[in-house]
């Protein structure tokens, strides 16, 4: 099958196409026909072999977790899913595997797509939607009312945790910078801050959640801003995060916590349960051709996203790649 390989780890022109062979499947599994995939900063950071002490240098490489297609194939332990389903998901395989026509994950990496829905934007939606979902509903339990924080909403996680932290009833304040600010008026009833113009630091609120996506701050700098027994949740690992655990034994029950997202086909087929009821929006910021994923990678890299990248699968033809 068709697919965009790396041969090492390195700069975005690491991209090559080539053929490799169609993944098999464990009885737990379904395979599907990628027709779109959406390019997440953990795909870059593990084009420039970031992870490699953890998952191994074993070249070819095919990178890429979210995508959306239709299913092709499901082993016999298969329950929710058959041929011809269209589905999103985010693949559980080391290193994905999504930028290839076929990419197989297990059962709890997908959920269906109603069939009124172009599916192609789905595949924006799995590893930055379950990321927001989690942080919010799960580390935080924010509660309506609550005054929550988002640090860095006009990214991928951001523009999902800010309408998630709506559709929950928190009173939503955001940092991002000024050209965001209209996209996040749209998403959601949100006081805006420009933390190009504004030291959020010196800001004299307090709220009962932090959500930082960001990792300029950590919980030190930040829990002044917290109120008795708040929460801040972070998404990027943090060197001293134990310490800083420790810390919070002394800090009037303020709370630090680290969210790892979770595979699960229910809080998937959650957010895509609001997309249905017009309570969500997928929102993409640009679409690229799969032979031009470096680009896709390049521009992420700029760390500016305004929602999400997509990526159309439109496979070059046999020798003109
Ligand atoms: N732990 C997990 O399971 C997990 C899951 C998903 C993602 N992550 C991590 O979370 C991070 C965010 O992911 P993402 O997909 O949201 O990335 P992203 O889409 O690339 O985020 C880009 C956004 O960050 C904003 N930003 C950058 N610096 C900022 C600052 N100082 N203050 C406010 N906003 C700022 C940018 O806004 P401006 O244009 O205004 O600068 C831009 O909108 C990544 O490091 C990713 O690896 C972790």
């Amino acid at each position: 099958m068709k697919a965009i390989v790396i041969n090492s780890f390195g700069p975005p022109d690491v991209f090559q196409f080539s053929n490799v062979p169609e993944p098999s499947l464990k009885l737990n599994e379904v395979l599907i026909e990628v027709g779109t995939g959406s390019v997440n900063p953990i795909d870059y950071k593990q084009r420039k072999g970031n992870h490699k002490f953890i998952l191994g240098s074993d070249f070819p490489i095919v990178l890429g977790y979210d995508v959306a297609g239709t299913v092709i194939q499901t082993g016999k332990d298969v329950n929710h899913f058959k041929p011809g389903d269209c589905v999103c998901g985010i693949l559980n395989n080391k290193y994905g595997g999504g930028l290839s026509e076929y990419a197989k994950g297990s059962e709890k990496c997908f959920a269906k797509i109603p069939s009124d829905f172009d599916p192609d934007n789905f595949a924006a939606l799995p590893l930055a939607g379950l990321t927001a979902l989690q942080a919010l509903r799960d580390k935080a339990e924010l509660k309506q009312n609550e005054k929550i924080l988002i640090l860095g909403a006009a990214g991928g996680v951001g523009h999902y945790a800010t309408q998630i932290a709506s559709i929950l009833g928190a009173d939503i304040t955001v940092t991002a910078s000024e050209r965001h600010k209209s996209f996040l008026n749209q998403l959601a009833k949100i006081n805006f801050i420009d933390y190009t113009k504004t030291d959020i630091l010196e800001a004299s609120q307090t709220f009962h959640v932090i959500f930082d996506t960001v990792g300029k701050y950590n919980f030190i700098k930040m829990k002044h801003m917290l109120v008795p027994g708040g929460i801040y949740i972070n998404i990027l690992p943090r060197p001293k995060i134990l310490i800083h655990k420790l810390i919070s034994l002394f800090t009037r029950k303020k709370r630090v916590k680290t969210l790892l997202m979770k595979h699960n086909s229910e809080d998937l087929q959650l957010l895509i349960n609001w997309i249905n009821q017009g309570k969500l929006k997928i929102c993409i910021d640009k679409t690229f051709s799969i032979a031009n994923v470096g680009d896709a990678h390049k521009y992420m890299e700029e760390g500016h996203t305004e929602g999400k990248i997509l990526i159309k699968y439109l496979w070059p033809e046999e020798g003109k790649e």
